[in-house]
C-alpha cells in the first residue's frame, strides 16, 4: 500500500496530476494515452461557409505575434463576442458532442468558459523577411515538438479544426508523433476536419510556414473530466502560457 492511498480521493487525483505534469516536463508520457482521431466534415456546410465569411471580417481583432510563435491568436471570449458567435455555437451543441462521442467512443466536454484555451483561432503565415534573410529572425512560425501541460483532473484532448491551409505541401503542417512515430496528415480533405489527440501525451508540432503560405485553424480543448486543478503552481503556469499566446 502506498502512502498516497490514505489521501482523500480528490487529493489523490491532484497528486496524480502533479506527477503527470512533472513527468511531462521530463519527456515521459504514457504509452496508453497515444490516441488520436480525425473527424471529417465537422460543421454542417452552411454553418462552415457562414463561419468563414464572418472570420474574414475580423482582421482588426488579430493580436500581435506571441513570444513562442509567429502568427496570431484570437481567444475564445473575443471570438464569441464577435459576428462569428452564431456559427461557433455549433461547437457547444449536443449535435457536436454526439458526433465526437460516435467517432471516438469517449464522452468529452469542452473545458469551462473561463479557460481561454477552450476555443481559439490561430493564424500562421510565412515570414518573407526571414525567407529572404533580410532579418536574422530564427523563431519558427509554428511550435517545435512538444506535449502540452494539463490543468484538468481528466484527460486533456486537444483539437485542431482546420479552416484553411494554403501551402505547397502535400501534408499538413501539423504533425503528431504517437508512440514516437511521426504521422503525416494529408492536406487534402483537411478543411472542416478536426484532429483530436491526447495533447499532454502525444508529441506534436507545426512545421514552419514559408512566404506566401497561410494556415487558419480553430484550437479546441476538451476533457472527459474538465475539473480544474486546485494546484496554484499549475494554474500559474497556465496563466503564463496564455499571456504568451493571447496577451491575456
Ligand atoms: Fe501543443
Amino acid at each position: 500500500m502506498l502512502w498516497s492511498d490514505c489521501l482523500p480521493p480528490r487529493l489523490r487525483e491532484e497528486l496524480r496530476l502533479h506527477q503527470h505534469n512533472r513527468d511531462n516536463r521530463r519527456g515521459k508520457v504514457s504509452k496508453y494515452a497515444q490516441t488520436w482521431f480525425q473527424i471529417k466534415d465537422v460543421f454542417p456546410q452552411a454553418i462552415f461557409s457562414k463561419l468563414i465569411v464572418s472570420l474574414e471580417r475580423l482582421p482588426h481583432l488579430t493580436r500581435n505575434e506571441g513570444a513562442w510563435r509567429s502568427g496570431s491568436a484570437i481567444d475564445g471570449r473575443t471570438l464569441m463576442a464577435s459576428q462569428s458567435r452564431s456559427p461557433l455555437l455549433y461547437l457547444m451543441s449536443d449535435e457536436f458532442a454526439s458526433r465526437v462521442r460516435e467517432e471516438t467512443g469517449i464522452i468529452l466536454s469542452m473545458v469551462p468558459e473561463a479557460d481561454v484555451n477552450r476555443l481559439s483561432l490561430l493564424y500562421y503565415s510565412g515570414d518573407p523577411e526571414r525567407d529572404n534573410r533580410v532579418t536574422a529572425r530564427t523563431r519558427p512560425d509554428g511550435c517545435g515538438w512538444h506535449v502540452d501541460g494539463n490543468i484538468y483532473l481528466g484527460q486533456r484532448w486537444a483539437g485542431i479544426l482546420t479552416l484553411r491551409e494554403d501551402t505547397t505541401d502535400i501534408e499538413s503542417k501539423l504533425e503528431l508523433k504517437p508512440h514516437g512515430e511521426t504521422k503525416l496528415i494529408p492536406r487534402q480533405g483537411l478543411e472542416n476536419s478536426l484532429i483530436l489527440f491526447q495533447g499532454d501525451h502525444v508529441s506534436h508540432r507545426v512545421r514552419d510556414m514559408v512566404s506566401g503560405e497561410q494556415r487558419v485553424v480553430l484550437s479546441l480543448l476538451m476533457s472527459d473530466n474538465p475539473t480544474v486543478t486546485w494546484n496554484p503552481w499549475l494554474r500559474h503556469y497556465q496563466r503564463r502560457v496564455n499571456r504568451m499566446f493571447y496577451g491575456l
